[in-house]
């Protein structure tokens, strides 16, 4: 049976992937995208299922618990997947009200409106899910010895935002375990992949190589993460949706540990190969030290490190795997290259996101 879902944080990095996803693999269903489209949100990365007659787009904020009662009531909804959220740990050192608002207060008033339509008033009583997409950045830091996280890993989050996601992670839970909402929980590593804003790691060093800008490598480098395909983050989301024990939490990852300094000279080494082998790369990012056959490693900069920057991420995905039967399908050669290559032809995307042409849309579209 066809079903019809709430997306919200459609319009960022993972939600947008995840509407392509969804809609390429059941086109029956329907699709309702709900995004207050802040600075990392972009209706650009929907452009190619915005015609789709089973999507529909709604400009607004998950802190409006009206808003979302209205639309599970009117659409219908009996699948809620929830990505909206801040998500920059930078940002939540510098300003982290809006991590609290968003993550914590916008998820509370996602469980109040799932739990008043679906329960309170009867809509859906049986077959609801709501989802909630965390991250394995609640579970805290790991040195380089210890065992990577698992489900049952004490919770110890570090930054604003990592806090935030375990305050949102513990209120999914209690709204299971004292209500009866149906929910299930995803906490996933890092993910790299197309439509991913350039102020984090993998699309910030990819689009700094095409314009000559420094590298900036926060402190010694030696910082781990466990980098997933968004694609996979996906399909782990489709997994958990179709055989997902409800009150449970998955971890999502694909045992793709990297230094940040390695993954940061592999993209170099891999744009300079690209350059070398398509002379048409020199004429279009002609500033790009590659482009004078120059080497992108010289853009590295050591700076300053974050504060309470944690040392290590990796998650340990033996639940998904043997209960889902999680794996995912891209080796990080095969993602990686795809999304190099992703960001070189499709620059209008990241150059209107740069420098604010695309801001400036938003406003005159929505005020
Ligand atoms: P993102 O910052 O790219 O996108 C977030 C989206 O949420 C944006 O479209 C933004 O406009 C929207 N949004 C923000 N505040 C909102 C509000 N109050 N109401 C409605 N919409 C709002 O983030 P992302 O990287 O796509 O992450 C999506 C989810 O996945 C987050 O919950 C994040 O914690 C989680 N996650 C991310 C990663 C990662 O590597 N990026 C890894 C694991 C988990
Ligand atoms: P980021 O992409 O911000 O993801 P997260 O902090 O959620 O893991 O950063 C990934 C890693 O890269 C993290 O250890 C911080 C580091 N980093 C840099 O060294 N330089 C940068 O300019 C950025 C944005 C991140």
């Amino acid at each position: 049976m066809a079903r019809v879902l709430l997306v919200t944080g459609g319009a960022g990095f993972i939600g947008a992937n995840f509407v392509h996803y969804w809609l390429a693999k059941y086109p029956e269903d329907n699709v309702v995208v709900l995004d207050a489209l802040t600075y990392a949100g972009n209706l650009a990365s929907l452009d190619a299922v915005k015609d789709a007659a089973t999507y529909t787009f709604v400009r607004g904020d998950i802190c409006d618990q009206a808003l979302i009662e209205k639309l599970l009531r009117e659409h219908g909804v009996d699948t809620l997947v929830h990505f909206a959220a801040e998500s920059h740990v930078d940002r939540s050192i510098t300003g982290p009200d809006a991590f609290i608002e968003t993550n914590v207060i916008g998820t509370h008033s996602l469980l109040k409106a799932a739990k008043k339509i679906w329960l309170d008033e009867g809509q859906n009583p049986e077959n609801h899910r709501f989802h909630h997409v965390s991250t394995d950045e609640v579970y805290g830091t790991l040195t380089a010895d210890d065992p990577a996280f698992s489900e049952t890993t004490a919770y110890a989050p570090n930054s604003p935002y990592s806090a935030s996601k375990a305050a949102s992670d513990h209120l999914v839970r209690a709204y299971h375990h004292t209500y009866g909402l149906k929910v299930t929980t995803s906490n996933c590593s890092n993910n790299y992949g197309p439509f991913h804003f350039p102020e984090k790691l993998i699309p910030l060093v990819i689009t700094n190589i095409l314009h000559n800008k420094a590298l900036p490598i926060y402190g010694d480098g030696q910082q781990v993460r466990d980098w997933l395909y968004v694609v996979d983050h996906a399909r782990g989301i489709d997994l958990i949706l179709e055989k997902g024990v409800i009150g449970e939490t998955y971890n999502i990852g694909g045992i793709n540990e990297w230094a940040n300094i390695d993954i940061v000279k592999l993209i170099c080494e891999l744009m300079d190969k690209a350059f070398a082998s398509d002379p048409a790369l020199a004429q279009r990012f002609p500033a790009a030290v590659a482009a004078n056959a120059g080497d992108s490693q010289s853009l590295i900069t050591y700076v300053k490190d974050r504060p309470g920057h944690d040392r290590r991420y990796a998650i340990d995905p033996a639940k998904a795997n043997s209960e889902l039967g999680y794996q995912p399908a891209e080796t990080f050669e095969t993602g990686i290259r795809k999304t190099l290559n992703w960001y070189i032809d499709n620059t209008d995307w990241w150059e209107k996101v740069m420098d604010g042409s695309y801001r400036n849309w938003i406003e005159k579209q929505y005020g």
